[in-house]
């Protein structure tokens, strides 16, 4: 079984220790993260492997993976590259969904990687439970790619292939769909504050219609799935929410104009008439200065 050392291992890094360590994937054996309490938790999440107190304390491994936050995996690479000069039969990876493999260039001749599980890692403990079934998006060498690609298929995960260049759009695309639901649900939460309705009593009335409007998205697609004002080319009922708003928080007005604007091209696409796809747009421009 090869060895696999890790950098870094917070939510994402001790998650996929203990997953691959039960699976008997990876044997997992030195793990390093900044402070002494944090290496020592880890290796006891994950249960196996040891601490090490700095990078050079490490042993050697078939495998590394640095799951550092991404403002630090370039100076670990840099740091880690002079003990691989010698490698090329070592595998040395990340999982950001941001950069691509390209960062740990300093590695070479070790062969290089990056895996983006399309995972929110907020609670390791339910991300060990849950994270079959999630996609990774795979870049890098082939004898890493190959390695990685059997390591995540061993945890049912599924692999998607992404060229280098491509990885911010496609990191931006799950930004939209994942950390921008989050901004909308504030921004509906401060909007039902305003109108005397607590959080609490929001989330419930919430839950139900956001959880099928996400199941509808996926089973029907967007085009198929909006409802609404703008659906229905409703230009009154859109001019006196965007009132109110204006009214109570201008922020949220502005959020509404721009998401509006986006909710009319995609109404387009349905049954809104031009006319009233080009009434709805105006409405929702910019105020002047
Ligand atoms: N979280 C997610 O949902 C998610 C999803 C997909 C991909 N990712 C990717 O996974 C990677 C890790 O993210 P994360 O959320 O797991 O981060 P995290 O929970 O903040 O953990 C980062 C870990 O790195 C350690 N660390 C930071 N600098 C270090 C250094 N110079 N040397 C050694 N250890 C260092 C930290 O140690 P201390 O604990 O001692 O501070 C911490 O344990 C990132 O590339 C991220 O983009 C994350």
């Amino acid at each position: 079984m090869r060895s696999l050392n890790i950098i870094g291992a917070g939510r994402l890094g001790k998650t996929l220790g203990r997953l691959w360590h039960q699976q008997g994937t990876f044997r997992v054996q030195t793990v390093c993260n900044r402070t002494a309490d944090s290496t020592r938790a880890a290796v006891a999440f994950i249960g196996a492997g040891h601490g090490a107190a700095s990078l050079e304390s490490m042993d050697d491994a078939d495998c590394w993976l640095i799951a550092t936050g991404d403002g630090h995996i370039e100076e670990v690479a840099a740091a880690l590259a002079p003990r691989l000069a010698d490698k090329n039969d070592t595998v040395v990876f990340h999982c950001s969904g941001a950069l691509s493999s390209k960062v740990l260039a300093p590695c070479r001749p070790a062969a290089i990687a990056s895996a983006h599980p399309v995972h929110s890692f907020a609670d390791p403990a339910q991300s060990v439970r849950n994270l079959a079934g999630t996609s990774v998006a795979l870049e890098g060498d082939a004898a890493a790619t190959s390695l990685l690609g059997s390591a995540f298929a061993a945890l049912q995960c599924k692999l998607l292939a992404i060229a280098p260049e491509n990885k911010s759009l496609y990191h931006a695309g799950s930004v939209f769909a994942c950390n921008y639901l989050s901004a909308l649900m504030d921004l509906s939460l401060r909007t039902f504050a305003a109108a005397g309705i607590e959080r609490e009593q929001a989330l419930e009335l919430l839950s139900p219609i956001v959880m099928q409007t996400a199941r509808n998205n996926m089973q029907l697609g967007p085009e198929k799935s909006l409802t609404g004002p703008i659906a229905r080319g409703d230009a009154t009922t859109v001019a006196a929410q965007l009132e109110a708003l204006q009214q109570t928080d201008p922020q949220l007005a502005e959020c509404y104009r721009q998401l509006g604007r986006a909710c009319v091209e995609l109404a387009r696409r349905g049954t809104l008439s031009p006319d009233g796809a080009d009434a709805l747009t105006e409405l929702l421009q910019e105020p002047p200065q």
